[in-house]
């Protein structure tokens, strides 16, 4: 099915998610034949739920890349692993692109610049397993229905194969099995697939990772103070039962310094910036007020777990005038 039926029914049970998953292997194997299929695997909801489609339909069929970027939060390559290789038995290329991307961004300060790279670099990664592996006739996609509507309008590139080079996209026939749904409807799908809650789940993560957190030019240990004190809010908002009511969260660490005090002596450290938002449309942004305790464990224990930072700050600003990200 090429587009979402104007009567379609939300799916939004799992006795429709499961017929929706029934339909889609059987068309899945029709199309797909014997032939092998290739997937760039993030982890993100849309291509967790392709995945894991596809390993029900074709199994080894099936050819995954997962590339880390090294811009990825906490334990998110290794979820991967887990969840796809060991648990699903997928065929899994795990890809350490870490240095790769670290090099070719080191002392890169302009945002614009920094998002270039990470999107120019990722195609070339991806194109290169794509020319190692012999015999893959499809590649898979996790395009969403909204991301068909806002290329319609002209709002957003859609990310389909265009980005990448002619001699690997005129290879492909393109899968895309989750096209015709809306993001909720991803999850309930990938829920009765069985994948992990915190993937299903998952707050929005944007494409550049960690690296617009981290904003100017990205140095490993300023990175590591984001990836550190990232996990620490996750864990913390977690702990507090905010873990799903909260649109979005996550840690900045700019690039300048101040002085602290720290086992008597004088330090000079980053800060670390806080960021908590709400929204419905991401146009507009409100803030969330965190309880004063839950705020007291964070200075605490991202004072003292992560290593380079001497203070906490929070970001009250709500979108417009700022925007969410930092980049
Ligand atoms: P801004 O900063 O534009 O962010 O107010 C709005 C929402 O979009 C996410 N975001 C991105 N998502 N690729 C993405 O897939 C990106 O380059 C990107 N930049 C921002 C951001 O996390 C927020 O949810």
């Amino acid at each position: 099915m090429d587009r979402r039926p104007d009567d379609m029914k939300r799916i939004n049970t799992p006795e429709l998610a499961k017929a929706f998953i029934d339909e889609q292997i059987s068309e899945l194997r029709a199309q797909i034949g014997d032939k092998k299929v290739l997937l760039a695997l993030s982890g993100g909801v849309d291509s967790s739920v392709v995945a894991a489609l596809l390993i029900k339909a074709v199994g080894q069929q099936l050819v995954c890349v997962h590339v880390n970027h090294g811009l990825l939060r906490k334990g998110e390559p290794e979820q991967v692993i887990k969840v796809f290789r060991d648990e699903m038995n997928a065929n899994l290329i795990y890809v350490d692109a870490v240095d790769r991307f670290l090099d070719k961004l080191e002392g890169v300060s302009n945002p614009e610049q920094k998002r270039h790279i990470i999107g120019e670099e990722f195609i070339d990664v991806f194109a290169d397993e794509a020319r190692k592996l012999e015999g893959i006739e499809f590649l898979a996609q996790g395009t969403i229905w909204p991301d068909i509507l806002e290329s319609e309008a002209g709002i957003k590139a859609h990310h389909n194969a265009g980005g990448l080079p002619e001699d690997i996209a005129s290879r492909f026939e393109l899968v895309e099995p989750v096209k015709i749904l809306f993001k909720d409807e991803v999850r309930v799908v990938g829920r009765e697939l069985g994948l992990p809650a915190n993937m299903v789940d998952r707050q929005p993560f944007p494409g550049p990772g960690l690296g617009v957190r981290c904003p100017g030019a990205i140095t490993r240990d300023r990175l590591e103070a984001v990836r550190e004190s990232d996990a620490i809010l996750r864990e913390e908002f977690a702990n507090a039962g905010l873990e799903g009511k909260v649109w979005q969260y996550f840690t900045v660490v700019p690039d300048f310094k101040s002085t602290g005090v720290r086992d008597g002596k004088r330090s000079f450290d980053w800060p670390c910036i806080i960021r908590a938002i709400n929204t419905t449309d991401v146009m507009e942004v409100t803030v969330e007020h965190l309880p004063a305790d839950l705020i007291d464990r964070l200075v605490q224990r991202i004072t003292t777990e992560v290593p380079g930072i001497n203070r906490v700050l929070y970001d009250f600003t709500p979108k417009p005038p700022a925007t969410v990200e930092y980049e």
